[in-house]
């Protein structure tokens, strides 16, 4: 029998990667202020998110998880939310009208703000001062002031989220996502790539196939599905001050939601079965996220998988898979195998980012886009070996046209890294790189989906 869960029943458990907060009386009154507040999404949304991943558990469907690696109070404007946005619209319509599968759009955005880091202080020079953990819990100049945690960053989080969310909900519904303006969405940098091109020609594709549509009497008006889209919002539960703040109980249900995101995931080095994170997530009923890195042991992966989902129900848990390129043919399919032979549904999802950073010749962190693109191809592979369904990827992108990950069909060096690094955290793809991926991943998912007959026989 499991223990008795509460919103707070976390704080009983062990915590790390969080901040401690100088001023607990200013942090109480953040937190009620904020458990004063509108929720951002409701239970409802979040239930439908479940019930599409449900689909994803079952290999009827493809889940695109995209964004910032930190969002930031700095780089908050309309723009930048809608270069993301349309970037993933168009990177999902490459992967529905390629593979003919439907995409679950899931983005890392409205919400992701805080962030683990590898070490708690940072030295620069002889000066150490405690690490940046995100604009949620301090500042990244390199000042001590600046790095102190202060509660107050909570409630611009809560507003900046919420304003996100806001202009999201307009553009998934607005008519901003009608497939009629797939031409439009091709971004102005992206547009005269190569990338652009064929990402032309798909457009030109889709136009005669809505044509043929709307000659079948099958539009905007009488299907919404085109004139709308469902967009999703998804952050690492990492403050959960924040988050218990957030959590309400549904009225409809009576189950607890979190409020704050429709998805939440946990982080790789948050998860341990003992610890608050895994508390904290066990008891709200969103679908969730875990990561899974290359030390997951495979029977504490079956222990976790029980107390996030003891009911076993389909689309609750997403297990997102972050090796390397290097490890992932080695490390994933024991794991892989065991859940499927202990008959866990889940989702997997590949995050090739994590496992693939490193040190550029010039000092900047990066990514190399063809360790990426590796590290998905192996997820893939491994899948169609296990007979298991390859069921999504998690990338650190961004809409803007930023020098931040190497090579792709633009060729970006160690030295054009300085050009436009603008990241707060990790190293993001930037649109071309991320819609040169969509296309590579579009060729692969057709090629799984094939295999569906031989899984459905499988799972029966
Ligand atoms: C992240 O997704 O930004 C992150 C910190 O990932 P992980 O927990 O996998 O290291
Ligand atoms: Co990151």
């Amino acid at each position: 029998m499991a223990e008795k869960w509460a919103p707070d029943s976390w704080r009983g458990k062990p915590i790390i990667q969080v901040p401690e907060y100088p001023d607990a009386d200013k942090l109480g009154e953040v937190e009620a202020r904020l458990r004063a507040s509108p929720p951002l999404v409701f239970a409802g949304e979040a239930r439908s998110l479940k019930r599409a991943l449900a689909k994803v558990a079952d290999g009827e469907a493809f889940v695109l998880q995209g964004g910032d690696c930190a969002e930031s109070f700095a780089e908050f404007h309309a723009d930048n939310i809608r270069d993301t946005f349309r970037v993933l619209l168009q990177m999902a319509v490459v992967l529905t009208f390629g593979a003919a599968c439907p995409v679950v759009k899931l983005g890392r955005l409205a919400g992701q703000f805080a962030k683990p880091r590898s070490s708690n202080v940072e030295t620069i020079d002889d000066v150490t001062l405690d690490a940046y953990r995100g604009d949620m819990v301090n500042g990244m100049d390199f000042t001590e002031a600046s790095r102190v945690p202060d509660p107050e960053r909570l409630i611009r989080v809560y507003n900046q989220s919420a304003a996100t969310l806001n202009l999201l909900r307009a553009f998934a519904q607005g008519g901003y996502a009608d497939l009629h303006k797939v031409h439009q969405w091709n971004l102005g940098f992206v547009a005269d790539s190569p990338l652009g091109a064929r990402y032309r020609d798909l457009a030109d594709r889709l136009d005669e196939t809505l044509a043929f549509m709307e000659a079948c009497g099958i539009n905007s008006e009488t299907t919404p599905q085109i004139r709308e889209t469902d967009f999703y919002t998804c952050h690492e539960g990492l403050l959960l001050t924040y988050e218990e703040a957030l959590t309400r109980v549904d009225s409809t249900s009576g189950d607890w939601y979190c409020t704050s995101a429709h998805m939440l995931w946990i982080g790789d080095r948050t998860r341990q079965p003992d610890g608050a994170h895994v508390e904290f997530m066990r008891g709200i009923a969103n679908p969730i996220g875990m990561k899974v890195g290359p030390s997951m042991d495979v029977d504490e992966l079956i222990r976790l998988i029980d107390i996030l989902n003891p009911e076993n129900e389909p689309g609750r848990l997403t297990l997102v898979s972050r090796m390397s390129a290097d490890a992932v043919t080695e490390k994933l399919p024991p794991l892989v195998r065991r859940v499927r032979d202990e008959g866990k549904r889940v989702v997997w999802v590949c995050d090739p980012m994590h496992g693939n950073t490193i040190k550029s010749s010039t000092g900047y962190k990066t990514r190399p886009f063809d360790a990426i693109l590796t590290e998905v191809k192996g997820f893939f592979d491994v899948h169609k070996a296990e007979g298991t369904y390859a069921g999504g990827v998690h990338f650190e992108m961004t809409g803007q046209d930023v020098t931040e990950c190497t090579g792709g069909a633009r060729a970006i060096t160690d030295d054009d890294l300085s050009d436009r690094y603008h990241t707060h955290c990790d190293p993001r793809l930037n649109a071309s790189q991320s819609l040169e991926l969509a296309f590579l991943l579009a060729e692969a998912l057709k090629e799984g989906r094939q295999a569906e007959p031989e899984r459905a026989a499988a799972r029966s």
